[in-house]
């Protein structure tokens, strides 16, 4: 997704803006660009990486971007900065423009000449449109014509600041000393500030060397926190690791561990429900599965998981439902959509997020925030496991809260959560072993995974993972279902990844691996369980443990076995072609 930051105080802006936005290559981009004021207004914008520009000139203001194209292909014109005829403001955007057309056609008519095929030059001809000596409220009258989802941020040459605007996509405010900052994500800009405003959606703000204001779209002024951020800029670098994805993988005990904390903290989670809907896209919907069944093990309560771009246009036919919003970012489109029809329909709304004041946040009626810290990666590891112990959590709980378990289940079940963090530290020690087993599938064309109850979702997460990163093409099974077609597809050497824990389904995986293993596929089976060598071509031996706990470790393995084939291919693992960290478009 775009990328936004923008720089006023005393620095060189080119060094804050192109740093600022190295920071948010994670989000994935096509092209990038700056805008400087200085004695005038200096545009660099280029079709390809951050460090193709050539910026021959700086200043103590400015903005920048990194473009993900939605509307007109990646091309140097497409890219932002965008500038109105007269060469007075230069805007840059992230999100969409829904009436861009129609305001297009107006602008056309009255004189304004267009250079690019995208939605966001729309904004800086309207504020052009509406400037009469004063550049705040030009951006107000503009901002109010528009609709869709936007962050904006805008200079105009003969004014020393800053104008903003968050509606529906991310921005947030860096409090300096005699300089602020602004950007989509808060890496962008921790290197110089901890201080931090979190917008919410209906701000517009005003940024200068010495204040930063905050109003409502009537031009009210709103009275903001200012959040003291805790982690480091450490913690968003990828510290000796070759990638964000490997370090993220490595980061799983203490993601895991500080998110049981933060939840140990929370009394706030007997809610009253029938039952529970679940709702999320990508692999925070396999948290969402894998929630289920930890959630109808325990309570007994239906719940059904949705895709949010499913969800959010079906007819509503539950009441009295809990709806979960599963999103790491907390700001995929799909998702907030879901929850904000469902919170206006009556439903209790929970948000399950990774990132402090993200877009969800605003839409629903509870919080839980997993405690992974920043993952830069595009591909989901930390956040995911810190996914999988909230909800294991929830579920416990409430299974307590309800009386449905024992006090004795109930401290056994927390005690093999807590063990959870030693249990991943003893699975990444296997990360030699599962380079090995990587480099012989890497030439492969087809992968399978199974699994079965509790890791069939697991398996769907380590197909995703290996596409995702190696983009191999890999599909994920429950186990008992390849005979009812995939079964086909199976020949010589083809790799089949078998989650087999010693749980109520043992027996039965291992017949399944069977009838793969009988036409010859390469079967590399993960288990606690000497005796599956017996079966299989390869065994990953995973810790032992209570096997209702099993998806912790069994996924650690998928991650690091997708994270060496995609190394061995050579592939940008930490941006993998055509995806973004934040899906902030439907
Ligand atoms: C995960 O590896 C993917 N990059 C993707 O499927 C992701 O999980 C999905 O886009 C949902 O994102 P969210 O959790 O931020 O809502």
């Amino acid at each position: 997704m775009c990328g936004i930051v923008g720089y006023i105080g005393f620095r060189s802006a080119k060094d804050v803006i192109l740093r600022s936005l190295k920071r948010l290559e994670y989000r994935g981009y096509d092209s990038a660009g700056v805008a400087i004021v200085n004695d005038g207004l200096n545009v660099e914008k280029k079709k390809g990486y951050i460090d193709s520009l050539k910026v021959d000139f700086d200043g103590t203001l400015g903005i920048g971007h990194t473009r993900w194209a939605t509307h007109g292909v990646p091309d140097d014109k497409n890219a932002h900065p965008f500038l109105d005829c007269g060469g007075n403001i230069a805007i840059v955007h992230n999100g969409i423009i829904e009436n861009y057309i129609s305001l297009k056609e107006e602008l056309v008519k009255k004189g304004h000449k267009f250079i690019s095929d995208t939605d966001s030059e729309v904004v800086a001809h309207l504020i052009e449109e509406y400037y009469r000596g004063d550049f705040k409220d030009a951006f107000f009258r503009a901002i109010s014509r528009l609709k869709g989802s936007f962050a904006i941020a805008a200079v105009h040459r003969s004014e020393r600041k800053i104008m903003a605007v968050k509606h529906e996509s991310p921005l947030v405010i860096g409090l300096g000393d005699h300089e602020n900052f602004l950007a989509s994500d808060i890496p962008a800009f921790l290197e110089y500030t901890k201080r931090v405003i979190v917008l919410k959606d209906g701000e517009i703000c005003e940024l200068t060397d010495d204040f930063v204001h905050v109003y409502d779209f009537e031009g009210n002024p709103v009275s903001k926190e200012v959040q003291h951020i805790k982690w480091s800029i450490e913690d968003a670098e990828k510290s000796g690791y070759e990638h964000f994805m490997l370090k993220e993988i490595f980061e799983q005990p203490r993601a895991v561990d500080d998110t049981l904390h933060a939840l140990f903290s929370r009394n706030d989670l007997n809610l009253d429900f029938d039952r529970i809907t679940i709702v999320a896209c990508g692999t925070s919907y396999h948290a969402g599965l894998v929630g289920k069944y930890v959630i109808e093990e325990l309570l007994r309560v239906p719940v059904e998981v949705y895709y949010a771009s499913e969800y959010r246009y079906r007819p509503r036919v539950v009441d009295n439902a809990l709806t979960i919003l599963i999103t790491q970012s907390g700001e995929t489109a799909d998702t907030i959509a879901a929850a904000r029809r469902d919170k206006s329909s009556g439903n209790i709304t929970l948000a399950i997020t990774n990132v402090v004041g993200s877009s969800i946040t605003n839409y629903v009626d509870k919080v839980l925030y997993t405690n992974a810290g920043p993952e830069i990666g595009v591909a989901a590891t930390k956040t995911f496991t810190a996914q999988l112990v909230t909800l294991y959590y929830f579920a416990i709980e409430s299974a307590r809260h309800r009386g449905i378990i024992s006090s004795t289940t109930y401290e056994n079940l927390m005690s093999s959560l807590r063990k959870v963090p030693h249990n991943i530290e003893n699975m990444l020690v296997m990360a030699t072993q599962i380079m090995k087993e990587a480099e012989k599938i890497r030439k492969s064309k087809n992968m399978f995974f199974i699994g079965r109850g509790l890791n069939y979702p697991i398996a769907l997460e380590g197909a995703l993972k290996m596409k995702e990163i190696s983009y191999i093409h890999a599909e994920g099974y429950p186990a008992g279902e390849l005979k009812h077609g995939p079964l086909a597809l199976i020949e010589n050497n083809v790799p089949v990844v078998a989650l087999i824990p010693p749980d109520r389904t043992y027996e039965k995986i291992l017949s399944n691996v069977k009838e793969v293993s009988a036409r010859d596929a390469y079967v590399i089976g993960i288990s606690s369980k000497d005796e599956v060598s017996r079966y299989v071509d390869t065994l990953i031996k995973v810790p032992e443990g209570d096997p209702f706990f099993s998806p912790f470790v069994n996924v650690v393995v998928l991650q690091l076995l997708a994270y060496y084939t995609a190394k061995f291919l050579g592939r940008e693992i930490d941006k993998p072609r055509n995806l973004a960290k934040s899906v902030t478009v439907e």
